[in-house]
């Protein structure tokens, strides 16, 4: 028995000896903010200074010493970058990095659906899992405000609260793969030109009821791990290093317990970034090994620069233990989380995805009958059609290249003609019709903007005895289009695509225009194109969406997130004078204000020629009159809104109920009315549903900027239920007290 007893007490002391020399922060089973502190207590101040700058690309150094491993980031919101060389923007040219490419996020907004976002966030999170990623640099979240913004094609629209709610589900898909997302661009990024240094002013009231909300959404309800500070300048000072947005908005009114990361090259002044809530600087200038480069890493604002200061004294050392602190946070939410899944790559769950989401997010402008004896050209009956003829340069572009940082090498691309030759086989005939060059990222000289007559006439030629032509245009991934890095020139279709329409549409009215872009563009001859879809960059199983959309095997049930104006200078942004947009190349001045995208042309009654919102199905929907559950609301209480809608078509379909408040009688100006909720809803035909929403005062509030504060006016306010902004189905009134 005392033998037993003996062994019993050395295997617990040894035990305990062992759990002591287990270092707290190598210990999963302790809690992180405790880890934290034990690992911070074990650096040294050169360590922690290490943590706050890259050593590569898009890597950060750990602490080797402690076992802390390094942070390895990649681009981008849409799918999981090549692996890109140490030192320069080159590709490694790997051959295990090929993923799936899934739709724009342009698309994932049109889905208006939370459960799209849910999936693309939990897919896209176990490709960055897989390969190794502990930060995906995305989602953006820019506004969009100007059709010409070469990078609208990444963000999610013109809308705060569209943007707030598909975004957050989008954060918490990616981040339960131990995977960072990196919400972007923080904050005012809404056109390329400049976009390095542009200084932007504008009123506290579009900051706050515009431009912050959906990074407030992220951080508060998507818990987003960290976050780029953008490339432009608020207010005087850089984003990167802001002491308004960074530390007051960000970190204090909202909590953020996360790590800002710049964009690469985003930091231009050691000691703004040390004061300012800058915690990893990131950068593009640096060759740091094979030659003695203006910047090597060493010498990054937060490298030696900021060492030299926190020991002279000129920086509180407090400033580094934050720092290390939130980085060190992210690592053990991250790398050093060992509970993390594996992760997958190209898998037919992730194929599924994107084509589901592509289905979701396509959009259906327009589906007139050619002539009053005829239904309208969608769905296409094959029975009833001998020959197809497909037109286009996008109908064959590896659209996943080109763009900026956000470009992808695939596995598998399914184009719009694949798609289609899969379902029509030889009734598809092919011709290019325009041509647009290479997918050229900032070698805008080399991308000629010549048009190609020969093509056109070809096409024409072939559409003479065509029974449909379908045509595959839109902007495409070159500079001066959907690119990073650069605005478009003009809100026109390139390569003489409008020429080419007039062109097609004289020989053959039955045409059906597939727009492939990111972005709105001018459309002179939309009386003469029956049926325009809005298809986005969908990624790789875009051809299998087009085809399920246009065969009517997929209901469309996408809604825009941004207005399609008739002429840019209706557009709020483009309405002013350069200033307004894009700047005199130092300031900018957002003059429209909160009136943005619908707000803009509701309030100034300009009548866009497809609204937010907007977005047809092959069936048809009935709204019952919209009931409140009381007349008047309570300063502190609730009142819902219900509505009886019906498909009172032929086949089964989903629409997106939206929800606007206008608030006529306010003391300060306020759009006619603003989105504040929406629900996506599938009916069979004959079905209906009754959709409800709850309302509060918060979403009647609006921004006070004497107050310095949200506030909702006591009084009459105008419910408007449409199926979109324009579209409206039914109004009710009600009264807060
Ligand atoms: C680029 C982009 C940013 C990207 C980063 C890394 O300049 O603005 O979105 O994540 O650099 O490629």
């Amino acid at each position: 028995m005392r033998k037993h007893v003996i062994a019993a007490i050395f295997c617990a002391c040894s035990f305990s000896v062992l759990m002591a020399q287990t270092p707290i922060y190598l210990d999963d089973n302790q809690p992180i903010e405790a880890r934290v502190k034990d690992a911070l207590s074990r650096m040294t101040l050169e360590e922690k200074v290490a943590l706050c700058h890259a050593q590569s690309k898009f890597s950060t150094p750990g602490v080797r010493r402690l076992g802390i491993p390094e942070i390895w980031m990649s681009d981008g919101p849409h799918g999981v970058r090549a692996e890109i060389n140490w030192n320069d923007w080159g590709y490694a040219n790997w051959t295990n990095d090929s993923i799936t490419a899934f739709p724009a996020l342009t698309c994932l907004a049109a889905t208006w659906n939370p459960e799209m976002a849910a999936i693309y966030g939990k897919s896209v999170g176990e490709e960055a899992r897989y390969r190794r990623k502990d930060i995906l640099l995305g989602p953006g979240l820019n506004i969009y405000r100007t059709p010409l913004n070469g990078r609208n094609f990444e963000y999610m629209g013109e809308d705060p609260y569209l943007t707030s709610v598909m975004c957050v589900p989008y954060i918490q898909g990616v981040q339960k793969n131990g995977v960072a997302v990196c919400v972007k661009h923080y904050v005012l990024n809404n056109q390329e030109k400049w976009r390095g240094h542009i200084d932007v002013e504008l009123s506290d009231r579009a900051l706050y009821e515009i431009y912050l909300p959906a990074f407030k959404a992220a951080v508060q309800k998507g818990e987003a791990w960290s976050i780029m500070g953008s490339y432009n300048k608020v207010r005087g000072q850089h984003a990167c290093h802001n002491a308004l947005t960074l530390n007051k908005i960000l970190k204090g009114d909202w909590g953020f317990d996360g790590v800002v990361v710049t964009d690469w090259g985003g930091c231009h002044d050691t000691y703004e970034a040390a004061m300012n809530g800058l915690d990893i600087e990131m950068g593009s200038y640096t060759n740091g090994l094979t030659s003695e480069s203006k910047f090597t890493y060493d010498d990054y604002y937060l490298a030696k620069p900021y060492l030299r200061m926190l020991k002279e004294g000129k920086v509180p050392v407090s400033t580094v233990d934050d720092k290390a602190s939130r980085i060190l946070r992210l690592i053990f939410r991250t790398g050093m989380n060992r509970h993390k899944p594996y992760g997958s790559l190209t898998t037919e769950a992730h194929y599924q995805a994107a084509q589901e989401i592509g289905d979701e997010g396509i959009v259906l402008l327009k589906n007139a009958p050619v002539s009053k004896k005829t239904s309208p050209l969608l769905p296409i009956s094959a029975e009833k059609i001998n020959k197809i003829l497909v037109v286009g340069d996008n109908a064959t572009r590896m659209l996943n290249q080109g763009g900026g940082s956000s470009e992808l090498k695939v596995k598998d691309m399914v184009s719009p003609l694949d798609g289609l030759r899969a379902l029509y086989g030889n009734k598809i005939v092919y011709t290019k019709g325009y041509a647009a060059g290479r997918a050229l990222y900032d070698h805008a000289d080399k991308i000629s903007q010549a048009v190609e007559d020969s093509l056109r006439m070809e096409a024409v030629r072939l559409a003479k005895d065509a029974d449909l032509v379908i045509l595959v245009g839109g902007l495409n991934k070159n500079h001066f289009q959907d690119c990073e890095g650069a605005d478009r020139l003009s809100y026109g279709l390139p390569f003489g695509q409008n020429e080419l329409i007039d062109a097609l549409t004289a020989v053959n009215k039955n045409m059906v225009l597939v727009l492939l872009s990111g972005n709105a563009v001018e459309m002179p001859w939309v009386r003469k194109v029956p049926a325009i879809v809005q298809g986005w960059y969908l990624g790789s199983m875009g051809g299998k969406s087009i085809a399920d959309i246009l065969s009517g095997s997929v209901n469309p049930s996408g809604k825009l997130p941004f207005s399609f104006p008739v002429k840019l200078t209706d557009c709020g942004a483009n309405a002013f004078d350069e200033l307004c947009y894009p700047g005199d190349s130092i300031k900018e001045v957002y003059k429209e204000d909160i009136l943005v995208g619908y707000r803009w042309y509701d309030t100034k009654k300009i009548p866009a020629l497809f609204s937010f919102g907007h977005g047809l199905s092959y069936t048809t929907f009935a709204y019952g009159k919209p009931v409140v559950s009381s007349k008047k609301m309570e300063g502190n209480g609730t009142l819902t809104v219900t509505i009886p809608v019906k498909n009172t078509g032929s086949v089964a379909g989903k629409e997106v109920v939206q929800l606007y408040i206008g608030d006529e009688k306010c003391s300060v100006m306020r759009p006619v009315k603003e989105l504040k909720a929406f629900s996506k809803i599938a009916l069979q035909p004959g079905e209906e549903k009754q959709v409800s929403f709850t309302l509060s005062p918060d979403e009647l509030k609006y921004y006070d900027d004497v107050k310095k504060d949200w506030v909702a006016e006591p009084g009459k306010f105008k419910v408007y239920i449409g199926s979109s902004s324009t579209d409206i189905r039914g109004t009710v009134e009600f009264e807060l007290l």
